[in-house]
């Protein structure tokens, strides 16, 4: 039995800043410019390199020819397979935090070819345009051979992956018989839905500048979701001691998961600083953001059957997704289902094909970005044929255990999103008729979805440090991928100490701070706020001890227990006018400073008894010109569950960055591949389509009071991906309510709409 944890003061009583729109700490450095990114660091005598991109998608390099490049001025070396340095990678296996089980990806490895545009050489230049240049000067013949890209053409190929990595779960084992309740169901729907593959895209490019100090010692600046993923791979990559590189990354120009595998240009920038003993900028083109991984395609068949009451009576979800010839790359697509609705016969079924592609990537929500809106589209399709009201059809299904795995929820106020959202949107006033709601041209349709994604927490450690000036230091090397975690850990501090936010400093982004896992899954603040928590009550320990033993007792015989922290002050609960200044108490018991570490590590028995997820109702409204098949989402209310918000401010551009996300993935955003030539055709952002600003109508998020102890003793969720995750289906089902026409394949551009459009009026 682990003990019931005591509920920390900050939830008790929310110090300055916990549960405060408080705005970013680091916005000012932002807008200013003083943020210095991954390739913005310059020092003297710092060279670049450039990648030369394949031209082939599978086959093997038969001659590659340097000397042009080579006689260009300002060249200085071309690296490519044939005389590439003998590094340790290349004697061993070694995967980063989130490699996926397989053989990861070697740039300049040997001849073969593998997937498109995959780096063959690097040409390193005492200038920019110089490498370039250069790159362009490389001759490179190929023997092409056949290579499949599609995954249509593969899907009955397709295996299924064991359990492969930490995270993923297989789906559960089929329970009742879903195929015959399927048939005898006496209204039911089974379709079919497709996905694109999607890119990730952050506005700042992948880069690295490696510094290579006098004595030899290098300086990386990565652009990562976590310096020390990426410190503990390049001195595994290239035999390293750890002591003999650091890893430093303050700032992150966006990620969505780009940033969570070491990219190949940090390889190349290490390779080349090692071997020409120089300081090495690499950075990737925009296209070159194409050739590293991204949200897989998916074909999903979903079957429901119901009752005339709408009582759920077979599900069946099977899911098929692309990865990679080299590595099995999975996400949990198809679990969810499961999870959300309560249902006695259901099949869930989930297998990869392997294509001639870059192994894919976490993005935003992987696969909760893509299996739930297929179920949830699903559930909007069957509300159609039940004629049934498609928020009353959910929480007819609804379920407070989650029924794969036969366990309570952590906490669920799902019920609250679905009644706060549909209030705040006007949902009651909705005319279940599609095509029933008209302004001129212009079709309305109002549509709704739910949310999923797991409460995930990772161990993490952090340092506390305050000074007798009552200036706090906090430190752990998680990063900012712009989600606020500056911000959200100076409160966590500043609440847990009972002191003003501006006496908080909290440093991230370096490889040589106290340990903390990649920032993804949402976990950030689970993971490393718990820490930050955990050593700050630490040093508020400390003060007690210090206050209680102070000489002419000025708190009288309180102990510890009695005692609070308020205000830049040591105050008596019971009396907070009793008080000492926290500079007193430490000078009374002569230290200058108090300097605590902490490790916190997940409740692991009371979560192994639960499921731990955040939720949330997502309501969305379209307007759909008739003529032209063009859609405009007017309007968002997306109502989330994610246990206590510890920055509605931060955590709601979380949310809402994630609803423009969504809005790109119903509407915009898709990688065409050209299956002939195996080559993505539209990377670059003049046409791989994102929302702009005048895509975005109104956008309203809203946080539903959740109370968890389960979780973590901050009871906070996390809010980075859940705000994605409603929200395509939610368009999808208002675009149908608008049109009557089912879209089943993202992105709902146009063409797809007119086609409905026509075939329905044929019809
Ligand atoms: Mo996110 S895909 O966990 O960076």
């Amino acid at each position: 039995m682990i003990a019931k944890p005591a509920i920390p003061d900050v939830l008790r009583e929310p110090g300055p800043g916990i549960g405060k729109p408080l705005s970013r700490v680091d916005g000012p450095l932002k807008v200013t410019g003083q943020a210095r990114y991954a390739a913005e660091f310059n020092v003297p005598g710092l060279v670049h390199g450039y990648i030369v991109s394949s031209t082939i998608t599978k086959g093997r390099i038969t001659r590659i020819d340097t000397a042009a490049a080579l006689r260009r001025p300002g060249v200085l070396h071309v690296f490519t397979h044939e005389n590439r340095p003998h590094v340790a990678w290349f004697d061993r296996k070694w995967k980063d935090e989130d490699a996926p089980s397989g053989s990861p990806f070697r740039p300049l490895y040997d001849d073969r070819i593998v997937h498109a545009m995959q780096p063959v050489a690097l040409v390193v230049a005492e200038t920019f345009e110089a490498a370039r240049e250069g790159a362009r000067l490389v001759q490179v013949e190929y023997e092409a051979e056949p290579h499949e890209t599609d995954l249509a053409a593969r899907r009955h190929e397709a295996f299924t992956p064991g359990k492969e990595k930490g995270g993923f779960e297989p789906p559960p084992k089929p329970r009742g018989d879903p195929d015959r309740a399927l048939a005898e169901a006496a209204v039911k729907v089974d379709v079919e839905y497709v996905q694109p593959t999607e890119h990730h895209n952050p506005m700042e490019m992948h880069g690295s500048t490696v510094v290579y100090n006098d004595d030899g010692t290098l300086t990386v600046h990565d652009k990562t979701q976590g310096a020390p993923n990426s410190h503990s791979w390049v001195c595994s990559v290239f035999g390293l001691s750890k002591s003999a590189v650091r890893v430093i990354s303050p700032f992150v120009g966006g990620a969505f998961g780009s940033g969570l595998r070491p990219q190949h240009q940090l390889f190349m920038a290490v390779m080349a600083a090692l071997q020409l003993k120089r300081s090495v900028r690499v950075e990737l083109s925009r296209p070159q953001m194409f050739t590293f991984g991204h949200r897989p395609p998916t074909i999903q068949r979903v079957a429901l059957g119901a009752a005339p009451d709408g009582t759920l009576q077979a599900m069946i979800h099977e899911a098929v997704q692309e990865s990679s010839q080299f590595e099995n790359y999975v996400e949990i697509v198809v679990n969810w289902s499961g999870q959300q609705y309560r249902c006695d016969n259901v099949r869930l079924d989930y297998k990869l094909a392997r294509l001639d592609v870059f192994t894919p990537l976490d993005m935003r929500a992987p696969g909760a970005a893509t299996g739930v809106p297929a179920i949830e589209m699903a559930m909007d399709e069957l509300a159609h044929a039940l004629r049934m009201d498609p928020v009353e059809l959910r929480l007819r299904n609804y379920t407070d255990r989650d029924p794969n795995q036969d366990k309570p929820f952590s906490s669920k106020e799902l019920r609250a999103c679905f009644a706060q959202g549909a209030e705040r949107f006007g949902w009651s006033r909705r005319n279940p008729q599609p095509r029933s709601m008209r302004e001129g041209r212009q079709l309305i349709g109002w549509g709704v979805a739910s949310g999923v994604w797991d409460a995930m927490q990772g161990q993490a450690d952090a340092r506390a440090t305050l000074g007798i000036d009552g200036h706090l230091v906090v430190a752990s090397a998680t990063a900012d991928i712009g989600t606020g975690t500056y911000t959200v850990m100076s409160q966590i501090a500043a609440g847990t100490l009972g002191l003003p936010i501006g006496n908080v400093t909290f440093k991230l982004g370096d490889s040589a701070l106290p340990m903390a896992p990649i920032e993804g899954g949402s976990w950030t603040v689970s993971s490393v706020g718990s820490a930050v928590l955990a050593a700050c009550e630490r040093v508020r320990g400390r003060l007690y001890k210090l206050a209680a033993k102070m000489e002419g007792a000025p708190l009288g015989k309180a102990k510890p227990a009695d005692m609070v922290l308020t205000d830049g002050h040591v105050a008596l609960a019971a009396d907070p006018a009793r008080r000492v200044p926290i500079a007193e108490v430490m000078r009374s018991g002569g230290v200058l400073a108090i300097e605590e570490e902490a490790r916190s590590v997940p409740y692991y028995v009371k979560r192994a008894q639960h499921t731990l997820a955040t939720h949330s109702a997502v309501f969305a409204e379209v307007r759909v010109d008739e003529d032209l098949g063009t859609v405009q989402v007017s309007r968002i209310v997306s109502a989330v569950a994610a246990g206590r918000i510890i920055n509605p401010k931060t955590a709601g551009s979380q949310v809402m960055g994630g609803v423009v996300m969504g809005i790109g993935m119903a509407l915009e955003e898709e990688t065409f591949m050209d299956h002939g030539l195996g080559r993505y055709m539209n990377h670059d952002l003049a046409e791989y389509h994102v929302p702009v600003n005048a895509d975005i109508g109104s956008i309203d998020v809203i946080f539903v009071d959740e109370h968890d102890e389960v979780v973590n003793p901050l009871g906070a969720k996390g809010v980075g991906e859940i705000g994605i995750v409603g929200v395509p289906a939610a368009i999808a089902n208002a675009v149908f309510h608008a049109t009557g026409v089912r879209v089943r394949e993202l992105p709902i551009t146009l063409d797809k709409v007119l086609a409905g459009l026509s075939r329905r009026s044929a019809a």
